[in-house]
This record gives C-alpha cells, structure tokens and sequence, in this order.
C-alpha cells in the first residue's frame, strides 16, 4: 500500500484549480498528498496543461514531494484514488451566458443556480456526474466523492437518489464566505466565529452565530441592514435587508436568499445588466481570460490575488479542510452538504441539505436537529421539489418532468412563460443534453 493520498480532480482545467493547489500546500503536513492528477475533457486540454504547469510550479516552488499527473483519461486516473472531487462545467462558460441571457429575455431572473439557469445547469450536470460514480464504483470504490460542481446541493441529491454510492459530499463557499465575512464585521479571527448552518446549497440559513461559543446572532443580523455587510460573496452585490424583515426572520440568509426575498430589486439588477450585456458569465469570461494569462507566466508560483475576485474563492480551504478532516478523523464542525437523516424534520430522510456536521472518517454527521423555523420552512420545501423534480428530469430526459420542474421553481411566474424558456434553453443546450436529444451523440 502506497503512502499518502492520492487526490482526483474531475474538471481539473479549472480556473479554480490553483485554489485547491494552494490547500494541499497549507495543509500538507496533516494531509500528506502523494498524487494530485487532474482531469479534464478533449475542450479543456489547452486550460488542463496552463493550470498544470501551474500546479506544479507552485508544489516545486514549496518543496513538496507531490506528483501531478495530468490526463484527458478519468478512468486510468481513478484507479486507487483516495478522493475524487469534481468541479466541471458542462458546456463551459458559454452554457452559462445562455442560462443567464434566455430567461431574462423573457423577463425572467437568469442566473447560474437559480431558476431556470439552475435548472439547466442540473440537467447538463447531472447525466455526467452519474457515469462518474459509475467509474468510481468499478475503480474506486472505497473513495470519497467531494462534489463542488454546481449546482452542488442539486448534484448531491442526485447522486444520494439515483446511486448506491454513499461516500459523497457536497461542497460550496458560501457559508465558509459567511463566517469569514462575519468574522471581519466582528473585527475577530474567523477561528472564533462558528454558525450553524441549515438549509440547502445556495439556500442556507445560518440559525445562530456564535463568538467564542457565545450567540452574537441578534448584533450580526443587525449590521445587515447595511448593503455593503449583506453579501458575504463577490459574485452578488449586497442589497442590504430592511430591519423589521431581518429582525422578525431572526436567521442569517445566505447571498443567494436575495433573488428570493428581493426578487423584483434582483431582476431588475440582472435585466439592466442584460440590456448593458454585462450578465454575469460575460464578466467572468473577462476574469477568466485575465487568470488564464497570468496562469500562463512561467514565474507564478502562487495562486493569484485576482482570484479572489471570483464568487467561489475560499473554497479550497473549505475543501482540502474537509478531506483532511475526513482522513484525520478529525471531528471538526464544517458546513457540508450530505443525506438529511432527520437532521431538517419538514425535508425527506433521503434528501441531501446543507448542515453543521461533525467531520469523521467515516463522513460527516449533522449536529443539527428539529426544523427549520417556520417562516422558512416553506421556501426550502419548494427548493427541494424543485431539485428533486429537476434530478428526475436530468436522469430521464422527460420534457413533461422538466416542464413541471420549471414551473414549479418560485423564480418562473407561468407555465406558460416556463414553457417557452424551456423550449429555447433545450434547443440553445442541445448537444450538452443527451438524455432530451438521444441521437446527438453525448
Ligand atoms: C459562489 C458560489 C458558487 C458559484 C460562484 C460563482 O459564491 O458559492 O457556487 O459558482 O459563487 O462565482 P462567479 O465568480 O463564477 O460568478
């Protein structure tokens, strides 16, 4: 048996990858990686070998006996993997421009996991996903899974659903962002601040927040009410919440809470920037392509400041912190996605949510218990529908289930107006969609 671990990265040609890169540098000494090998598809091969050569400059530039692979073949990488974890985007930034650009065509929010836009991502996603466990079940079938492909709450659901693979987790920067950004409120060391977090991915609450184990919830939910406190995240501008709201919610809303506690301000956000065709995805292919250059120097040997800029920053400490705990057996409290088990009465025992857990070798366990406040309980609900129906959509190819899906997510006014967004993003999305269109090859 080999020493060390052996890590798996699916979408390796990410922008992102030299977040993860710099985790297993922080954390080497209590997660001794032996191989990296990131992985990704025939389109990304250009992206795969600068943000490869990177990686590797960086684990040089710190003196560590790591060996990166890199490879277009997942299922020679797989065999013997410790964790897998997958951060892909099917159809690449040009699918998100669609899924943002089409709904608000319609007057509809457009955005990359919510309404529609969520929708689509989950039905590109999911199909791919489901043939990766099936790699990892014949070539690894003791490894973990850490999902931070999105929609990830969505993707975890599926996988629990439609697999028997059990060793998943979900993963997101939105709540490690949420205790960073109330730690700097708070002007305290972001080691101080602990919050349990429940909900789903992109629609988590945070029930009570706690400075040094004391509950500093009431004095942070009004700080709120100031826009430039209200985010948390760089790719959503804080809106600020009107005090009254806030205070009778009496929970943390995530970022994401604002396309559907402030639906109009929000859609009228994105129209202007449809209309300026500054949509999102148009912003973060200019990101992108900044990153990709300065990637390419051959004297960088750090993870770039710049990438800070994008809303998923921070999210390799969440997730080489997680996969450490898991090998360590480390008992910690982190925010993870995984199967309810009770820990929300009012969401299925099979469903995955978004909980406080303890992390253990053997995964994490939710140290959350009881329901949802009652003012909340509802949205989440509705959430959940909508990622299941979604999920069954994605695995089917069902028009009528997709439409249904659709039209049941808050964000789409009609089944009609659902109806004719459905029909566009189909079409726009075809040959990423195999399920709905069998004779395009997949
Ligand atoms: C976040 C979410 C990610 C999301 C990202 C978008 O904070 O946690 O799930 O993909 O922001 O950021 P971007 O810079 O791509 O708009």
């Amino acid at each position: 048996m080999k020493q060390g671990v052996k890590i798996v990265t699916i979408g390796g040609g990410s922008s992102y990858t030299p977040e993860l890169v710099e985790g297993v540098i922080k954390r080497y000494d209590e997660l001794p990686v032996r191989e990296l090998w990131l992985i990704d598809i025939e389109a990304g091969k250009e992206k795969l070998e600068i943000v490869g050569s990177l990686a590797k400059r960086m684990i040089e530039k710190a003196n560590l006996p790591i060996e990166v692979h890199l490879t277009l073949d997942r299922r020679s990488a797989l065999k013997g993997a410790d964790f897998v974890t997958t951060q892909f985007r099917v159809g690449l930034l040009d699918a998100r421009a669609k899924d943002e650009k089409i709904p608000l065509s319609h007057g509809v929010l457009g955005q990359e996991t919510n309404g529609p836009g969520g929708l689509f991502k989950g039905l590109r996603t999911i199909p791919v996903i489901l043939e990766i466990v099936k790699d990892i079940k014949e070539l690894c079938p003791d490894a973990w899974l850490i999902n931070f492909t999105n929609p990830a709450g969505m993707v975890t659901e599926a996988v629990l659903r439609y697999t028997d693979h059990k060793k998943i987790v979900g993963l997101c920067n939105v709540p490690i962002g949420i205790e960073m950004g109330v730690a700097k409120l708070l002007e305290v060391d972001h080691s101080r601040i602990r919050i349990d977090f429940a909900g789903l991915n992109h629609m988590v609450y945070g029930l009570d927040i706690y400075l040094d184990g004391v509950s500093v919830k009431d004095k942070v939910i009004n700080l709120l009410t100031n826009p430039e406190n209200s985010s948390f995240v760089k790719n959503i501008e804080g809106q600020g919440w009107e005090p009254e709201f806030i205070r009778a919610l009496n929970a943390l809303p995530c970022p994401y809470h604002m396309y559907y506690y402030k639906k109009d301000e929000m859609l009228q956000k994105e129209l202007k920037n449809f209309n300026e065709g500054t949509t999102r995805a148009e912003v973060v292919k200019k990101l992108e392509e900044e990153l990709f250059e300065l990637y390419k120097d051959p004297n960088l040997t750090i993870k770039p400041p710049q990438l800070e800029k994008r809303g998923g920053a921070y999210y390799s400490d969440a997730a080489v912190r997680l996969i450490s705990s898991i090998y360590n057996d480390k008992r910690d409290i982190q925010p993870v996605n995984t199967i309810n088990n009770g820990a929300i009465a009012s969401i299925p025992y099979d469903s995955a949510v978004e909980v406080s857990c303890v992390i253990t070798k053997e995964g994490p366990k939710p140290i959350i218990n009881g329901d949802l406040p009652v003012a909340v309980r509802g949205l989440v609900q509705q959430i959940k529908s909508f990622e299941r129906i979604s999920a069954e959509a994605a695995v089917t190819g069902n028009y009528d289930t997709a439409l249904l899906a659709m039209t049941i997510n808050p964000l789409v006014p009609s089944d009609k107006v659902g109806k004719t967004i459905l029909n566009e993003m189909l079409e726009a999305h075809k040959e990423h969609l195999p399920k709905f269109f069998p004779k395009v090859k997949a």
